[in-house]
């Protein structure tokens, strides 16, 4: 079956996390994705977090899927000349370097105008134009200057990143979204373009709903659906919320059964104005329904802590699955709390692809996350990543080297 990416050929000039998850899910979604890594070294995420000596460490594995890889010595003149060469082949570059890295190889946007005025280059960094855009930035300082740590923890502890990688796995997303965006519009203009996605604004961009309220802090100076809220203080910035989803539906996390031993036996509990009358029922506060404390939505809210409280009672004398069971029945929107040991053995992922095990020459069998968008006329199957110039000599001949010219470029470290 044909792949919606046929036919795309991308640079891959990307490394450790933000530029490999983008260009991976070019990859999955069937475009010719060739990451070019220094001889001898290449991306340096290869040797970092090993788990077994010498081989390809997970953190690279995973993020490397159905790519070729081919060494190039970007500091050796003959190297630039073959990535040149790639460059007038291939429909897109994504880079991920510090600042101006990109142009001191001399492969500035002129250089490569000159070369493929339809190639798009797309390029993560930390921050975009103004105080901080020669900054190098890594995953938790993009969650911080983007608002994610502001707003994320309880409110009478410090500052909390997540453990979902929004500044880097998020960047690519985004950038992804770019990619194919400017491919789209290339179809008309037949003209490449510049893409940009900045750690910083795409962590915003997911943060949208810290920055609503904000302003409705601002106007209203309170947040009914915050903890804070009665009896709490407001300053004149979003607080950190806690697990409290401060939005439209609150909910909260409650203990289930055997949450004294088990760090996960928890669930996601969702006071859903629809489903309020069953929830009710379910704990046993029949009255509740038509009590007005507890009848309307903004009633309740004045009510929240032992509202939870009381349902959390009732969640305590069952398992998280067994509270799933009851409540789904209902149409109460819940959710387990599920470790990563529990996610990595839910067949049903399995079955969907989300969770895949993959072969390596090296590593042997190993776990990853599949591609998270499913196509119906594009299914994705996960190739393992490459070794460390696993592909160069075919790269390079398809570029049209012989294998002399090869040889004499592999004697001058060039590739
Ligand atoms: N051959 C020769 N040299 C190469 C090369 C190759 N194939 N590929 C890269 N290099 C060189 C670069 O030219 C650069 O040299 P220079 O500093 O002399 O110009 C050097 O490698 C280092 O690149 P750099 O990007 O600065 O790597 P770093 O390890 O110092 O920094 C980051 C890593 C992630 C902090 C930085 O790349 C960055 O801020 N990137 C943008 C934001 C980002 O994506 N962050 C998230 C990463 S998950």
């Amino acid at each position: 079956m044909s792949k919606a990416l046929d036919g795309v050929r991308v640079l891959d000039f990307t490394h450790v996390q933000s530029g490999p998850t983008c260009t991976q899910l070019l990859a999955w979604f069937g475009a010719d994705v060739i990451k070019v890594e220094r001889p001898g070294e290449g991306d340096a995420t290869r040797g970092q977090l090993r788990d077994i000596p010498g081989v390809d460490s997970l953190y690279f594995t995973m993020l490397n899927h159905n790519k070729r890889s081919i060494t190039i010595n970007t500091k050796n003149k003959k190297g630039l000349a073959v990535l040149d060469e790639l460059i007038k082949t291939c429909d897109v570059l994504v880079e991920n370097f510090a600042p101006g890295a990109l142009d001191r190889m001399g492969i500035t946007w002129d250089h490569i105008q000159k070369l493929n005025p339809r190639m798009i280059v797309a390029s993560v960094k930390g921050f975009g134009p103004g105080p901080y855009e020669d900054c190098k930035v890594y995953e938790n300082v993009a969650q911080c200057a983007g608002g994610s740590a502001s707003t994320t923890g309880m409110d009478d502890g410090l500052p909390m990143v997540t453990g979902a990688q929004i500044g880097d796995s998020g960047t690519g997303l985004h950038l992804a979204l770019g990619i194919v965006a400017a491919l789209y519009q290339r179809n008309t203009t037949g003209r490449g373009q510049k893409v940009l996605a900045p750690m910083q604004d795409a962590v915003l961009n997911l943060c949208r709903v810290k920055l609503r309220d904000q302003q409705r802090l601002e106007r209203t100076h309170t947040l009914h659906e915050y903890p804070q809220y009665p009896d709490g203080k407001f300053g004149d910035a979003v607080p950190r919320a806690g697990n409290a989803s401060g939005g439209g539906q609150p909910g909260s996390i409650l203990k289930c059964k055997g949450w004294e031993t088990d760090p996960n036996a928890y669930i996601y509990f969702i006071t859903q104005a629809a489903a309020w009358p069953a929830i009710c029922r379910v704990i046993g506060e029949e009255e509740w329904i038509t009590d007005e404390a507890y009848a309307t939505p903004q009633a309740r809210l004045l009510h929240l802590k032992p509202i939870f409280r009381r349902i959390e009672q009732w969640t305590m004398t069952k398992t998280k699955f067994e509270a799933m069971d009851i409540l789904n029945k209902y149409d109460i929107p819940c959710g387990p709390i599920l470790s990563m040991k529990e996610i990595a053995y839910e067949p049903a992922l399995r079955e969907t692809g989300t969770v895949v095990e993959v072969d390596h020459p090296t590593r042997g069998k190993y776990l990853t996350v599949g591609n998270p968008i499913k196509m119906s006329d594009s299914p994705t199957e996960v190739t393992r990543s490459p070794l460390l110039g696993e592909h160069t000599d075919e790269v390079l001949a398809q570029l049209g080297f012989g294998a002399a010219d090869i040889a004499a470029l592999r004697a001058e470290g060039a590739v």
